[in-house]
């Protein structure tokens, strides 16, 4: 018979899964801007920004800082108020208190350097690919060559070639996803808020996705990505930002933030297999050989990554 264990950290290895009482502790309120260099130049500061809707505290203190270039992925659980944080930054929602500035100014002001991809599709059914993207770029001040330009480029970038002249209110979910992206993208905004832009998408369109997005943040455009799926912000070497009950209570480079975490180490012997999370896996290794009562058949030491550091925030945020 096969026995799972799960084992307790061995005292002093300074081991087991943090607690969100330990994150909180090890973070100050300076994390938040942190992964910047000073003299870096900051294209996005919000401070202490609040949102109520009833009884649902929406943004509760919310603090983030965008540095030029840097792709943000700003994660957290359903209803953590991220998508209310980029309406607000996008100025389609007013903070009940706190403060914006988008390269200094408010964002009112700066809504031309603002380009947003909302969660939900939000295009005109009866216009094509092809008007949307001329509409959009005209409004934000893109005249004959330079819009065709930009339409040329994002169509190659984000697949619309085939699709340019069809309606929107016909494509599929995906072709839906490249054309609201698009959108977003069509005037060369300096601040990119992409709602989750690849929901839904597949492989071929999330790709498409990220390459236009990692483009864009080469040339020094800022992005705040949201996504449920991890993996796409390694792709994209984004900055981390975790929201939780509509704050950022995690701020930094996935390394620094997953430097918090402990590995998982996982011994076979015999029919037994012993598991054991600790920030010191060596530590813990030799106190499962130690342990060991049969011939060891199977190690194994893994990594955190990011997948853990959003489990070990594993509490809902639906209120
Ligand atoms: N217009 C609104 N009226 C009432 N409640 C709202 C409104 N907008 C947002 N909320 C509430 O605010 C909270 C934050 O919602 P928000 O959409 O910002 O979350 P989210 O982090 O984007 O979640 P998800 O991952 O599901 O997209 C939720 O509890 C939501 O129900
Ligand atoms: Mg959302």
């Amino acid at each position: 018979m096969n026995e799972l264990v799960e084992a307790a950290a061995p005292p002093g290895a300074n081991g087991g899964v943090p607690s969100d009482q330990g994150t909180h502790a090890t973070l100050t309120a300076m994390d938040y801007g942190d992964p910047r260099e000073s003299g870096d130049d900051i294209v996005l500061a919000a401070v202490d920004l609040r949102k109520r809707y009833g009884d649902v505290q929406a943004l509760d203190g919310f603090c983030l800082t965008v540095a030029a270039g840097e792709v943000v992925g700003l994660v957290g659980h359903n209803g953590a108020g991220k998508t209310t944080f980029l309406e607000m930054v996008a100025s389609l929602i007013r903070p009940d208190s706190g403060r914006i500035t988008i390269d200094g100014a408010d964002p009112m002001q700066s809504r031309g350097l603002v380009g947003i991809c909302p969660q939900h599709i939000a295009l005109y059914p009866s216009a094509t690919v092809r008007e949307h993207l001329q509409l959009f770029g005209g409004v934000n001040g893109l005249r004959r060559r330079a819009l065709r330009r930009e339409i040329d480029e994002l169509a190659v970038g984000l697949r619309l070639t085939e699709i340019m002249a069809r309606r929107v209110g016909v494509l599929s979910g995906g072709q839906q996803r490249r054309t609201q992206a698009a959108v977003a993208l069509i005037h060369r905004p300096r601040l990119m808020l992409l709602d989750e832009p690849t929901a839904g998408a597949d492989p071929e369109t999330r790709q498409a996705v990220l390459d236009v997005v990692k483009g864009r943040a080469a040339e020094g455009g800022s992005v705040i990505y949201t996504t449920h799926y991890l993996p796409e912000l390694t792709e994209l070497q984004a900055t981390i930002a975790v929201a939780r009950r509509g704050r950022v209570i995690a701020r930094g480079t996935g390394a620094k933030l997953l430097e918090q975490l402990p590995g998982q180490v996982r011994v076979r012997f015999g029919n037994d297999e012993v598991r054991m999370s600790a920030m010191d896996t060596t530590g813990a290794l030799v106190t499962l050989l130690s342990s060991a009562t049969a011939a060891v058949t199977e190690i194994e030491i893994r990594k955190p990554s990011l997948d853990d550091l959003y489990r070990s925030l594993a509490v809902s945020d639906d209120r």
